[in-house]
């Protein structure tokens, strides 16, 4: 699939999230390309007048696009619970079992899919896989506890690396921690590896989303699949 292909099958999937969308809702933004063109068309319409909504999104990249469309934010403090949650992912497998991370929010994704009675996943038919794992998986951690958390990751067999930034600087999260990406591990049981990292001290999150989609919009050449649990 060409770069092109790929980033028209995201537009694809995007328009048709915007549909989920109805006035009077709270609303997760989510993070990415994918996520980026939902907000885009999302915005568009706020900024009609043709939608009414607020929004609590899951990186300040995101907030700052949402907000220069006009939409309205809230927060935790004002909202428990969100109405629907947009946003891409990097493998989806059966289940909606997903890895998300690469663009280095999944903390705050996480926290924001996690307040949502509806998270919905668009993407590429190029994010679908059998099994997770080909992709790195993204494990945020506490700087000082690095070096102790790579080593208990590489005792599970993955290879972790360190996510540095084009100009070779550490990459750090909006929550000023780092990120490992990390492969070799191809998951049979994702929720055994979950559970063993989040038993890991010094792990803030990680990228599994487990039993948290409910719909997955998957754009591909002959149209848009919606896939559930
Ligand atoms: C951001 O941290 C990620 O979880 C993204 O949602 C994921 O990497 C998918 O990104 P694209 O939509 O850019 O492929």
């Amino acid at each position: 699939m060409t770069s092109e292909e790929q980033a028209r099958l995201k537009q694809q999937a995007a328009e048709r999230a915007l549909g989920l969308v109805e006035s009077g809702m709270t609303v997760g933004l989510g993070s990415g390309s994918t996520a980026t063109l939902w907000i885009k068309l999302l915005g568009e319409k706020v900024r009609k007048g043709e939608l009414k909504i607020r929004a609590i999104a899951s990186s300040e990249d995101s907030e700052k696009l949402g907000r220069s469309y006009g939409i309205p934010f809230t927060n935790f403090d004002e909202t428990k619970e969100l109405d629907l949650t947009v946003d891409g992912a990097d493998e989806v497998a059966p289940g909606l079992a997903l890895i998300k991370g690469g663009g280095g929010k999944l903390l705050r994704e996480k926290i924001v899919a996690s307040a949502s009675k509806r998270f919905v996943v668009v993407a590429d038919g190029s994010k679908q896989v059998e099994k997770l794992g080909k992709f790195p998986l993204p494990v945020e951690v506490i700087p000082m506890a690095e070096p102790l958390v790579n080593e208990a990751l590489r005792k599970l067999g993955f290879t972790p690396k360190v996510r540095v930034n084009p100009d070779g600087s550490q990459y750090i999260t909006d929550e000023g921690n780092l990120i490992l990406d990390c492969s070799g591990v191809l998951m049979d049981d994702p929720t055994v590896i979950g559970a063993k990292l989040d038993s890991i001290v010094g792990v803030v999150e990680h990228g599994l989303f487990l039993g948290m989609a409910n719909l997955a919009l998957i754009a591909e050449e002959g149209g848009v699949v919606e896939r559930t649990r």
